[in-house]
């Protein structure tokens, strides 16, 4: 959860604790076309990979966070707009995005399911979903595990839980057409997906 002073120290051990997660960025982020939305955004680390985004917008509650996204929005090509606001309610009309960007995301925000509604309200018909996301395992053991650290994991990580499945939020929503790749061993502590979808049209 979103403290409203934020987390200024997880703010800035961010983009170190996101190296492993590098090589994924650019392969999801690459795709992202016309007026986009990235929710979340974090430091910004994602905001060098836009290569096909006309305009750009972000989100981001946490003011640490914010404050380097901002700095690194600084100098792109593309204009940039870093908003102060939560997924849950956004600040956009319906169906003004033709891209939605989410990367390591949901399984932070507070109220997903919210989230996952207003993805598809403010997304155009048609319009694309782009996600990377960690998900719970479908190992049993290792879901096993993951139930019994969450509690104290969520402490830690502001708030970022290890056993939740995005996916299924996103095709209850209605995102339709998902395609999702499993990265890395089945075995992994905190198995990744990355993928897309499109509200319908
Ligand atoms: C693990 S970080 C990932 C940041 C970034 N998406 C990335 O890929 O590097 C999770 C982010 O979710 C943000 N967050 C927390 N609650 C949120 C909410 N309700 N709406 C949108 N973002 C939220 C946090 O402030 C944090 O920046």
């Amino acid at each position: 959860m979103i403290r409203p002073e934020g987390h200024p120290i997880l703010a800035a051990a961010l983009d170190v604790l996101m190296l492993p997660l590098a090589g994924v960025r650019p392969r999801i982020v690459n795709l992202a076309e016309g007026r986009v939305l990235e929710i979340g955004v974090g430091t910004g680390l994602n905001l060098a990979h836009y290569e096909r985004a006309t305009e750009l917008h972000a989100i981001e509650p946490d003011p640490h966070m914010r404050r380097r996204a901002e700095a690194r929005a600084h100098g792109l090509s593309i204009p940039v707009t870093v908003h102060a606001a939560g997924a849950e309610a956004m600040p956009f009309p319906d169906a003004f995005f033709d891209t939605v960007v989410a990367t390591f995301v949901f399984c932070t925000i507070p109220d997903p399911e919210a989230a996952a509604a207003e993805v598809v309200r403010v997304l155009r018909p048609g319009g694309r979903l782009l996600f990377a996301e960690h998900v719970r395992s479908t190992v049993g053991p290792v879901y096993a595990a993951q139930r019994t650290v969450d509690p104290l994991w969520q402490r830690l990580a502001g708030g970022c839980h290890l056993t939740r499945d995005p996916v299924a939020l996103f095709a209850a929503a209605g995102v339709t057409e998902l395609e999702v790749h499993r990265r890395g061993a089945a075995w992994a502590p905190m198995p990744v997906v990355t993928g897309q979808g499109r509200r319908a049209g």
